[in-house]
């Protein structure tokens, strides 16, 4: 087997993103698009990979370590980008691969696919077909069927650009040609770069063999643009969809629900129409998630519902059984098994225990504009609706809070806390208020 070294190219300006973050760093299904590249990448489990950065990427380089980065200082093209790993690979024989940054979606099969044929090859280059190919790089292959060239976009003629088979800018080369040639780059070209895909035309006048195989679209596509941003979400949201469909997970509507990279459903899952996980989420077996709900940082045990039109931010753990129902924000908290937060309410830093019930338009007052502080509400206790619970405060095993309370101190387990204000009566008060007297009242009826 030969040796393979991978080069990852994501130095480029990525002006087509007009965004000041680097592009390889905008996510897809909640996490950078680089990290797709080396989860495939440490698949492979190659001898070297070195990642090309452009100067002001600091943000790249810590998402990649620990594999080692080199700099391009002045941004040629890809073709200069690919020499700038020369030093470090100066003494490496065997295959090098180049990917790009920008084309996050490849899969392990793929990069083992394009090795596997580059074995006694000069050059291989991974292709695809589409219909709507946009501006990708044409492969030009010759009457017997092997690669001659490939001609960018911007250089293409009509005809050129009538080709449907793209260059996916996967390329492997057997390091013994790949410096030689990119010495051979020049930049007299429409863009005034150094193309790497101009080392296929240079191989080919040289006598060296080069080929290509293809894969699908879905897997190869670039991402230069927000618009090509949202495809690569949609076919990797529509993977996801079906992955856990797969796995028996019930989505009603696949099309409306988002899911993050890391989301994780347990077996008979049900989730209703326009559901949005964001990152760390797990929903144990039997659980529902109802409609117009957002995930985002939340572990729930099994058997448990929410929503619809539930909030769960980060760090909100939530145990067997339990409700949580329509217009409730829960964050940085832990609800125990059994417990029901079914209507219009905020729990914040907060310790909930079990089998305790959360009337309607419970606030856990969290914050004072400084810090914020703890609310524990202990096993079997009973919040009335509307009430205030004023953090730091502890509502006791059992207790009861009376509806429209505002708390401010512990209340003791099994006891009643109640402050609101005693209620008056005054007697036809209110017909005078509104000028009606008795009999007109009567009749009215
Ligand atoms: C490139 C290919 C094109 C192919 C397409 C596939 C070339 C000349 N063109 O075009 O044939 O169809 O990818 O997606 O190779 N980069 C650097 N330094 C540079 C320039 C670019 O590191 O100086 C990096 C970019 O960050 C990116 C990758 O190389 O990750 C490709 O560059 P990009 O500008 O996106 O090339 P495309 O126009 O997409
Ligand atoms: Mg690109």
């Amino acid at each position: 087997m030969k040796q393979v070294a991978v080069i990852i190219l994501t130095a480029g300006r990525g002006t087509r993103m007009k965004s000041a973050l680097p592009k390889v760093m905008h996510k897809l299904a909640g996490r950078p698009m680089i990290n797709y590249l080396l989860d495939s990448v440490k698949a492979l489990n190659p001898d070297r990979v070195i990642v090309i950065v452009g100067q002001d990427m600091e943000i790249v380089k810590t998402t990649v370590s620990p594999y080692e980065t080199v700099v391009q200082i002045e941004r040629l093209g890809t073709g200069h980008a690919v020499s700038t790993a020369r030093a470090s690979l100066a003494n490496f024989n065997g295959t090098i691969l180049i990917l790009h940054g920008d084309t996050p979606l490849i899969g392990l099969n793929n990069l083992k696919a394009i090795l596997d044929r580059s074995s006694d090859l000069a050059i291989v280059v991974l292709g695809f077909r589409s219909d709507n190919i946009g501006r990708y790089g044409r492969l030009l292959i010759n009457s017997s069927g092997k690669l001659e060239s490939i001609v960018e976009f911007n250089d293409a003629t009509d005809e050129q650009r009538a080709i449907n088979l793209c260059n996916s800018g996967v390329i492997a080369v057997d390091a013994i040609h790949l410096w030689k040639l990119i010495d051979k780059l020049s930049n007299n070209n429409s863009s005034g770069e150094f193309y790497l895909t101009d080392i296929i035309s240079l191989a080919h006048k040289d006598g060296l063999i080069c080929d290509f195989i293809e894969a699908s679209r879905d897997e190869l596509l670039g991402i230069n643009s927000m618009a090509e941003l949202a495809i690569s979400e949609n076919i990797l949201q529509n993977r996801m969809r079906l992955s856990n469909m797969e796995n028996g997970v019930m989505l009603i509507d696949p099309t409306s629900i988002y899911f993050s990279w890391d989301t994780q459903l347990g077996q008979n899952v049900i989730i209703g129409p326009n559901v949005v996980f964001g990152p760390g989420v797990s929903v144990g077996d039997n659980c529902k998630i109802e409609a117009f709900c957002h995930l985002e940082g939340a572990s729930i045990a099994s058997n448990s519902t929410i929503g619809p039109f539930a909030r769960l931010r980060p760090n909100v753990i939530i145990g067997n059984d339990v409700c949580i129902g329509n217009f409730v924000e829960i964050k940085n908290s832990t609800i125990e098994s059994g417990t029901k937060i079914n209507h219009l309410t905020y729990i914040g830093d907060s310790q909930v225990g079990s089998k305790v019930n959360i009337g309607a338009g419970t606030i856990t007052c969290n914050y004072n504009g400084l810090a914020k502080f703890l609310t524990k509400i202990d096993n079997g206790a009973f919040i009335g609706s509307n009430s205030s619970l004023i953090a730091p405060v502890k509502i006791g095993k059992g207790s009861i809070v009376g509806a429209g309370s505002v708390i401010t101190k512990d209340v003791s387990a099994g006891s009643l806390a109640i402050t609101r204000g005693e209620q008056k009566e005054l007697s036809d008060w209110a017909n005078h208020f509104f000028n009606i007297d008795k009999k007109s009242t009567k009749e009215d009826k």
